[in-house]
């Protein structure tokens, strides 16, 4: 995808109008990124959310698919040197409303989501030669739609001229919570509270710990805990961010202050 040029109206080339919400598992990015959409979409502001994740899912996926040993460091960075060389093919695709991660042609779905490849990430997370391989892909964005981006180093690393930086927070406890019904409701996985918890913070330390792009919220970033709070005070006070210019003219007195809903 090649569109972060698209020419507005005017004429003039526009730059994507990026909002990065970054913070460890479960703390309600997707939530919010959901009810944000749903908010914007109902006043006349398109809406495009990329969750940065499945790219990484996406080559960890193609790592276990094809036997390779996620510890083997050249193996995996080889999966990068293009396809004629025998690389994966990853390509970020915009689906109803959504960027989606294709491989080799064909999106994984809910494969991509699943503890196995949740658990291996990391092999691939850490390599910093890997996530710089992987940053075009996540820079590559849609001009006209406002871009709700999530992930760990978005505000620092991968956009940081985003116009608005959000960073949420949640205690491990409340996160562990949420995964839990996740994995039961959408997966179908059978997998314990505690164990959940245990993954989550195996994940986060080595989220943030790691060299290449830790988990940390921008100096610019807002700093919102969620542990307490319903998704709709975290629409309103990521809505308080956002700059006039992105809604309509004609959108209802408030936009750009708090969700109403
Ligand atoms: O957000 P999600 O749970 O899909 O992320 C899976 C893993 O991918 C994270 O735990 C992290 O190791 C890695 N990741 C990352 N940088 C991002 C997004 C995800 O390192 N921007």
């Amino acid at each position: 995808m090649n569109a972060s040029d698209a020419p507005s109206p005017g004429g003039e080339l526009r730059r994507p109008r990026v909002v990065t919400i970054d913070g460890p598992a479960g703390c309600g990015k997707s939530t919010v990124v959901a009810r944000l959409s749903e908010w914007l979409g109902a006043r006349g502001v398109a809406t495009v959310g990329f969750s940065t994740g499945l790219v990484y899912r996406g080559l960890t996926w193609c790592a276990l698919e094809r036997g390779i040993d996620l510890a083997d460091a050249r193996a995996v960075r080889a999966l990068l040197r293009g396809v004629e060389l025998g690389g994966v093919e990853l390509r970020v695709v915009e689906l109803r409303g959504e960027l989606r991660v294709e491989v080799d042609g064909h999106d994984p779905g809910e494969a991509l989501r699943t503890t196995r490849v949740t658990d291996a990430i990391h092999w691939i997370a850490d390599d910093p030669e890997v996530r710089a391989a992987l940053l075009p892909l996540q820079r590559a964005l849609p001009a006209g739609p406002v871009i709700l981006s999530e992930g760990r180093d978005l505000g620092t690393v991968v956009y940081p001229d985003a116009a608005v930086k959000v960073y949420l927070t949640a205690s491990l406890e409340e996160r562990a919570r949420r995964r839990h019904s996740e994995f039961r409701d959408r997966l179908g996985e059978e997998i314990s509270l505690e164990e959940v918890q245990e993954r989550i913070r195996r994940r986060d330390e080595h989220d943030s710990e790691r060299e290449a792009a830790p988990l940390r919220p921008a100096e610019d970033a807002v700093v919102i805990d969620t542990t307490t709070l319903a998704p709709e005070a975290v629409v309103e006070e990521i809505l308080a961010e956002f700059p006039d210019d992105w809604f309509p003219p004609a959108a209802p007195s408030g936009a750009g202050g708090g969700a109403d809903e």
